[in-house]
């Protein structure tokens, strides 16, 4: 093990291979300045106080972030409404939000989930026995989902996943200074295409997530402004599309790595979904959140004093020995799996969790029943994008047997 203040997570060996670095925070210092400034919190216990103190560690990052540069409410995504925004407000977008996301809603979308598997699924089987999961399936499945539940049809899908893609940038953390001129201009085009399909289902609704939140109304509040719902749309890319992709490569990593837990799955399918939530905790698509201090405040025994940036590191909090016994092994059976923080919790709490746990558990299904013989094929190097927010796999190569 190195000193503290040898790792560096904007680093990419460190964004490779973290995990040293959180053992070290969470036994030294589990609130720590990095020598940039910026704290990270890396307990379980710790993260899920500052969660709970939305107060004192507010979620409007975005506008620190920028230097104030992108205004009180003109900054990269819209107006600020869910991810980067704090009460009242951010209430009045999350109830729209969760009638977006109803149960209904849902069990609608695991039907339309395994229709755009199979098909995909059908696609590799017609193909050579050798495939990446990344770019053949955990890629397409989520942003075809999201596509259809926005009016984005199917002939835009590429276009589509460019902007996707480009909306990420700036939260990554590692951007150049090019890259961020780039997607600016890409997030620009992508707001008014999310626009027009807006308008159009303000006029002619349809049975799709996009309808619910244009016609949504909450008693007593005002209607939701275009400009908002775009707001809300680029944030179910930014957050849901990415991480969902990454989940789904991870959980097949991880259940093909380790054949005696896939064995386990094999004999009993209903582990697979808590397959997915250790999936969830080790590899933590969304590796942490940020915060700002609007308070000198008080935390682990240190203080962190007000304006200061905070990430809550929610990668390192999912190893925690405090709660989760043996971390670092992948347990389909661990009992309290489910206690990871990898889709947040509280006010935040992830909106789209149980649409990314339903892809996922359906998608890696249909993979495991139609895919005799599922194997790592050789020469994976299981290298990931680098990005100090999100992790994911650059690509997977498996084989299975064909008839
Ligand atoms: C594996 C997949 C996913 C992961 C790991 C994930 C992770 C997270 C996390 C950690 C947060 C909370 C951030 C915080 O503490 O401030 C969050 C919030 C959010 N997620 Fe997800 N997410 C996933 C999928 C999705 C999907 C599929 C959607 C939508 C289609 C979505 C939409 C959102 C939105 C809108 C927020 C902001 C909620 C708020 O601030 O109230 N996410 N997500």
């Amino acid at each position: 093990m190195q000193p503290i203040e040898s790792y560096n997570l904007f680093d990419p060996a460190t964004a490779e291979n973290p995990f040293e670095y959180y053992s070290v925070l969470r036994e030294q210092a589990p609130v720590y300045q990095m020598p940039t400034g910026m704290w990270i919190i890396s307990t379980h216990a710790l993260c899920l106080e500052a969660i709970r103190n939305y107060e004192a560690f507010s979620s409007k990052f975005l506008q620190k972030m920028s230097g104030g540069a992108l205004g009180a409410d003109g900054n990269i995504a819209g107006p600020e409404t869910l991810l980067s925004n704090d009460p009242p407000s951010h209430t009045y977008f999350r109830k729209l939000v969760n009638k977006a996301f109803s149960p209904m809603r849902v069990r609608k979308l695991s039907d339309s989930i395994r229709v755009i598997a199979e098909d995909l699924i059908g696609k590799v089987e017609r193909g050579p026995a050798r495939f990446d999961v990344v770019a053949d399936y955990s890629v397409p499945l989520p942003l075809t989902v999201i596509a259809d539940q926005i009016g984005v049809p199917r002939t835009h899908l590429a276009e589509f996943k460019r902007w996707s893609d480009a909306t990420i940038v700036p939260i990554g953390g590692m951007a150049t200074p090019e890259q961020l001129i780039e997607s600016l201009k890409l997030t620009e085009e992508l707001k008014s295409y999310l626009g027009e399909r807006c308008k159009e289902r303000m006029e002619d609704p349809k049975d799709d997530m996009l309808s619910d939140l244009v016609t949504a109304e909450i008693d007593g509040e005002r209607a939701i402004e275009i400009k908002e719902v775009v707001s809300i749309l680029q944030q179910f890319l930014v957050a849901g599309n990415e991480t969902t992709t990454n989940l789904i490569a991870a959980t097949v990593q991880f259940l093909l790595q380790n054949p005696d837990q896939l064995a386990l799955v094999q004999n009993d399918r209903k582990l697979l979904a808590n397959a997915v939530e250790e999936a969830l905790r080790l590899e933590t698509p969304t590796c942490g959140m940020w915060r700002v201090a609007t308070r000198d405040i008080e935390i682990g025994g240190e203080l962190i004093p007000e304006g200061d940036m905070v990430m809550l590191r929610y990668a390192a909090a999912n190893r925690d020995e405090a709660v989760f016994a043996n971390a670092e092994a992948f347990d389909v059976q661990r009992p309290n799996a489910k206690d990871h923080l990898a889709f947040g919790m509280g006010i935040h709490f992830c909106p789209g969790a149980s649409l990314a746990r339903e892809e996922t558990r359906i998608g890696v299904e249909l993979l495991l029943d139609r895919l005799p013989g599922l194997r790592l094929a050789p020469g994976n190097d299981f290298a990931h994008h680098p990005n100090m927010l999100l992790r994911g796999l650059k690509r997977l190569e498996v084989e299975f047997d064909k008839p």
